[in-house]
């Protein structure tokens, strides 16, 4: 049985992640990056996000990659010859990548999350199941920058980005990433789901539902804030607000302040007024056209792409 091997490619740094907390607070106006959603509560509301019956892209995702996983596995193949590297951008618990080991047959499976220790427990398990895989974890933020050393893909891969996690992405970011996942390919493809464009009552829906899990989802991020910068949020003081940005094609979530408020911590504080917002997140929609020329734009010729039957996902793959 083999063993999986793991690297830290990036220091975790409190300090530095308080930095960039307070900078934001301190903007006009605030914003908080969305990666101070997941703190170990938030990862679990998340979770509990992906099982609401309005938040349709996790299941809507799961279903298209089910319904035509062999004519996937061909066209990846196509693209990567039998038995890729498969490069899995944010794994988690690697359980959307592991539904794919069947079709895929992987010969390497390079779990990318940003922390390395995250994925120590899930790639034991896979290992267990898969005795003869090459499994390597590896922890970076590649928000900045998307880059791994150079032996872990040692011939065409698969690079798998699902979740329609590029939303978080600017469309200029986008374009960076996915000209970085291209190079990291080395001459395979990239899998990639993306959350399309649909009527906005839908979307907006998805980020505000009735049991109020997204506004919990959002309000933790205060509570992660007053521990990372020992800041005096009072979560009853603010409200949720989710919107859909029709000009920008993103769904925008906010904290609203209620009544006029100032957050102190170590350092630094901020005034709010009554309804002033801190943006917390954007989730850009794409449709099926703007993202298959995002992919060409970052160096792609070949985009295939499968959708549901409402067309509100998308799942992509780009070779060439
Ligand atoms: C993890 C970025 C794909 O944008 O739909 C879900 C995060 N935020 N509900 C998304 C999220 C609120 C999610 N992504």
């Amino acid at each position: 049985m083999n063993t999986p091997i793991f690297f830290q490619l990036h220091q975790i740094d409190d300090q530095a992640l308080a930095a960039e907390a307070a900078a934001g607070l301190q903007a006009t106006p605030a914003h908080a990056s969305p990666k101070f959603f997941y703190d170990p509560l938030g990862s679990r509301l998340f979770d509990t996000i992906t099982e609401l019956d309005e938040y349709y892209p996790t299941r809507t995702e799961a279903a298209i990659v089910a319904a035509h996983a062999p004519a996937i596995a061909q066209a990846v193949q196509a693209l990567t010859g039998p038995h890729p590297v498969m490069v899995d951008l944010g794994a988690g618990n690697c359980a959307k990548a592991a539904r794919l080991f069947a079709v895929l047959q992987p010969r390497r499976y390079v779990a990318v999350d940003i922390s390395a220790s995250f994925l120590q427990q899930a790639l034991q398990g896979l290992q267990r199941e898969h005795p003869a895989m090459d499994l390597a974890g590896v922890g970076l933020d590649f928000s900045s920058r998307l880059q791994l050393p150079a032996d872990l893909v040692d011939g065409p891969a698969l690079v798998f980005y699902p979740g329609s996690s590029i939303g978080n992405f600017a469309p200029d970011d986008a374009l960076r990433l996915l000209r970085d996942a291209r190079d990291l390919a080395r001459g395979g493809g990239l899998l990639i789901g993306v959350d399309l464009v649909k009527p906005i009552a839908l979307l907006e829906a998805a980020y505000d539902d009735a049991l109020g899990v997204t506004a919990a989802f959002n309000l933790n991020l205060l509570k992660h804030l007053n521990r990372l910068l020992g800041a005096d949020f009072d979560p009853r003081g603010w409200r949720h607000v989710a919107l859909f940005n029709t000009g920008a094609s993103r769904i925008e979530m906010h904290l609203e302040a209620r009544a006029a408020t100032t957050v102190r911590w170590p350092g630094g504080e901020r005034h709010f007024a009554a309804g002033e917002r801190l943006h917390t997140e954007n989730s850009y929609k794409w449709t099926p056209d703007g993202f298959a020329a995002l992919l060409r734009d970052a160096g792609f010729t070949r985009v295939q792409r499968w959708t549901d039957a409402q067309g509100w996902f998308g799942v992509f793959l780009a070779g060439g």
